[in-house]
């Protein structure tokens, strides 16, 4: 089983011993960081297994961090499996796995800074949950100063997480190298997310509708920005337990909605709640 350790001052003395040792032997260790808020699936994996390509040590955080939730959101329903987690951890060859409590990461006193992210932070999932970019910049930046990993690992299905983490390494000049894994999906199509357990099987088909959407926006793409929309639009729309929050293709760049004459790289993202759950997706898209 991997080593649980829950506070600040100890997983800097492991990590710190375990580079001295490396260094008392002439190399070097490549420490590799996968944050997560456990519930792990085979999306999460995905992205340890990455990190073992790209590290010599690679520590798993499990935080659910109360910050990247609105006060209506489903804090208190998110799923917390601790000791699934550990297991599939353990066979994954992890060593350490960092589980701080919120007491812990927020004491008291001396918590109120914030990582704003700034207008792409407002869009789209930020429009949908207002503070939750601010409250994920700002447990990563944490977890970055607290672990001072030579990689990150995130995955793609959180494109304007993915976007926000790489602008603020950016702009604040965090010394940490983001690497991003591609989305991992079920059979159907569905991005794995640990929402998706909260589905019903009827749901659980129709939010394949979603996938299904932007693979045919991608053929679309070739035709054009509006084209590539009205591909998806035409198989998400006729699913009735969804209901569409948004669905744009935005530039890569900036990720901001492109123009209709757009051409070049893109990506698409549609969000929707398919009964109560909230599901968001995305792909690249080369608009021509
Ligand atoms: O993607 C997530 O699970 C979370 O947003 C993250 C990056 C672990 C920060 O809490």
């Amino acid at each position: 089983m991997p080593e649980v350790i829950g506070t600040i001052d100890e997983l800097r003395n492991r990590l710190g011993a375990a580079r001295d040792k490396a260094a008392m032997m002439g190399g070097d260790t490549r420490i590799v960081l996968v944050p997560t808020m456990g519930a792990l699936h085979d999306g999460h994996l995905a992205l340890i297994r990455r990190a073992r390509q790209l590290g010599d040590i690679v520590l798993v955080s499990i935080f659910v961090n109360p910050l990247q939730f609105g006060a209506n959101e489903d804090l208190d329903r998110y799923p917390r499996t601790l000791e699934a987690d550990l297991q599939a951890l353990a066979l994954e060859g992890v060593p350490f796995v960092f589980a701080p409590s919120a007491r812990e990461m927020y004491p008291e006193t001396n918590n109120t800074t914030r990582v704003a992210a700034g207008p792409v932070g407002l869009l789209l999932e930020g429009a949908a949950r207002p503070g939750h970019f601010d409250g994920m910049l700002t447990v990563v930046a944490k977890l970055l100063n607290i672990v001072a990993p030579d990689t990150a690992v995130f995955g793609q299905k959180d494109a304007q997480q993915v976007f926000l983490v790489q602008s603020m390494v950016a702009d604040l000049n965090v010394r940490v190298a983001i690497d991003v894994v591609p989305t991992v999906r079920e059979h159907s199509g569905l991005a794995l997310s640990s929402r998706n357990r909260n589905l019903t099987t009827a749901e659980s088909e129709a939010a394949a509708a979603l996938s299904a959407g932007l693979t045919a926006a991608q053929v679309a793409a070739s035709h054009g920005a509006t084209a590539a929309l009205a591909a998806a639009h035409a198989l998400i729309d006729p699913q009735a337990l969804v209901k569409l929050d948004y669905l744009v293709v935005v530039h890569p760049h900036t990720f901001f909605p492109v123009s209709a004459d757009h051409v070049g790289p893109a990506r698409m993202l549609v969000a929707a709640l398919v009964g109560t759950t909230r599901l968001i997706d995305n792909v690249a898209l080369d608009v021509a």
